[in-house]
């Protein structure tokens, strides 16, 4: 028969595991449930939204434009192969592309997200360079600036990607 003493014990060393797998599970959970989720664009938020349009112009709008305009024959590939800068308006396809694939072309680039390695691309890898939430301010910003319905049909390829 344990004594009391080692009973106790047993409780207290169970309990300690039973917490130690609650904070475990709390963790993954919240890993998990924002994972996806936390890089949803808020083109409704105006302090999101004025630091994202300064992080755009400091790095983004040499390429794409100060009014996301693009460079010009953007469709074509360049001598080296290498197309130039799309326009981010209504007028481009950034807005055929789901919250987090945004991001992740802007964070690690168009051939890791695109899974072609030898890919050659102008568009900068800014991992290391912006922090996550001034890339997801930036990508705001852009957003802000489409027409209501194509933000609207913008949401809904969100709510679509997010399902399946
Ligand atoms: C040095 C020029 C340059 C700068 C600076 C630049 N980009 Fe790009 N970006 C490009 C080019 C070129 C492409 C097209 C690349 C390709 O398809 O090969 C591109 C493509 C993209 C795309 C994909 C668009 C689509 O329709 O598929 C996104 C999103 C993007 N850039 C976001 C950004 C953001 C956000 C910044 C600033 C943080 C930025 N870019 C800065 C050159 C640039």
């Amino acid at each position: 028969m344990p004594s009391l003493k080692r009973k106790q014990q047993i409780v207290a060393v169970a309990s300690v595991i039973g917490l130690l797998a609650a904070g475990l599970g709390a963790y993954w959970y919240t890993a998990t449930a924002t994972g996806p989720t936390s890089f949803t664009l808020r083109p409704d938020d105006s302090a999101m939204v004025s630091r994202g349009q300064q992080v755009y112009l400091a790095n983004c709008a040499s390429c794409h434009g100060s009014k996301l305009e693009g460079q010009p024959n953007w469709r074509e590939r360049n001598i080296q192969g290498m197309l130039p800068a799309p326009p981010h308006n209504e007028t481009g396809h950034t807005w055929h592309h789901p919250d987090d694939m945004l991001f992740a072309i802007t964070k690690y680039g168009i051939a890791k997200v695109a899974k072609m390695p030898d890919y050659q691309s102008a568009m900068p890898v800014y991992e290391g360079k912006l922090s996550d939430a001034d890339i997801v301010a930036a990508l705001s910003w852009i957003k802000s600036q489409w027409p209501a319905e194509v933000r609207a049909q913008h949401d809904e390829l969100n709510q679509r990607a997010r399902k399946s």
